[in-house]
């Protein structure tokens, strides 16, 4: 069985008298330590599927499973622990707590977890050393990132849920940022999986899944992923 399953996967959202198929009908598996990037247009379903697999959202049917567990049965408290234990999300605009400086906001998480990583150990490795007593305003939008990651990867999760994490940055620090990410799953065989609408990233991944219209249209592995420092859009 491989690491994330999805079967069938559908999500209906009930506006009114309207039915709109975010998800309509997924399939696709994951393996552990690979870097995934899901890529596709604008209202695709990219987030969609992410927030199911990432327990921020319920299916309307279908079958979601991870390391053997099924997702879609949870009830609420055991979707609980598996946001807190077994996920890592990063966003878009970094959601860093304002008045807790960079090494408080990682504490944060780590406090909430079974077998957190050290704070200040997965600050400095993804380069931030210097600026763990900063607060967030006082850091650029790239260095917020990194503490977003970093907060992400000390919950030591199993899966780590990226939602178009360059998506605010410039051409430069958004490849840093690409690159912490390949590296992160490289060095620590964790399974990361990422949302972009940039079809250049996907030539970084182990596996490309490419949705249209809440399907996927299609799904590629790369035998050689480029180095994401290489890549240019
Ligand atoms: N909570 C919701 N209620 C109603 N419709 C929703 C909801 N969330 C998403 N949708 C709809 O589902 C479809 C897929 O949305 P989703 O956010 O998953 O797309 P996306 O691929 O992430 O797009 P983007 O690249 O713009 O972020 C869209 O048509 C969207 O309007
Ligand atoms: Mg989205």
């Amino acid at each position: 069985m491989a690491f994330v399953e999805f079967k069938d996967v559908r999500k209906i959202y009930t506006m009114g008298e309207v039915q709109v198929a975010a998800v309509d009908g997924m399939s696709f598996e994951i393996e552990q330590g690979e870097l995934v990037v899901v890529v596709g247009p604008s209202g695709s379903g990219k987030t969609t599927l992410l927030n199911m697999m990432g327990g921020m959202d319920s299916c309307t049917s279908g079958s979601i499973t991870l390391d053997g567990a099924r997702v879609d049965q949870f009830d609420e408290k055991q979707l609980t622990d598996y946001r807190r234990y077994d996920i890592g999300f990063v966003f878009q605009f970094y959601n860093l707590v304002q008045n807790l400086t960079a090494l408080e906001n990682v504490e944060l998480a780590s406090q909430i977890c079974r077998n957190p990583l050290p704070p200040a150990d997965v600050l400095t490795q993804v380069g931030l050393a210097h600026r763990m007593d900063n607060f967030p305003a006082q850091l650029s939008g790239g260095e917020q990132q990194r503490v977003a990651i970093a907060r992400a990867i000390a919950k030591n999760p199993k899966l780590l849920l990226c939602d178009e994490p360059t998506g605010a940055l410039d051409y430069k620090t958004g490849k840093a940022i690409l690159k912490l990410l390949q590296d992160t799953c490289r060095e620590t065989g964790r399974t990361v999986v990422l949302i972009t609408h940039n079809s250049a990233f996907c030539a970084i991944a182990d596996r490309v899944i490419h949705v249209k219209e809440g399907k996927v249209e299609r799904m590629e592995l790369n035998a050689h992923p480029q180095a994401a420092e290489t890549v240019e859009w």
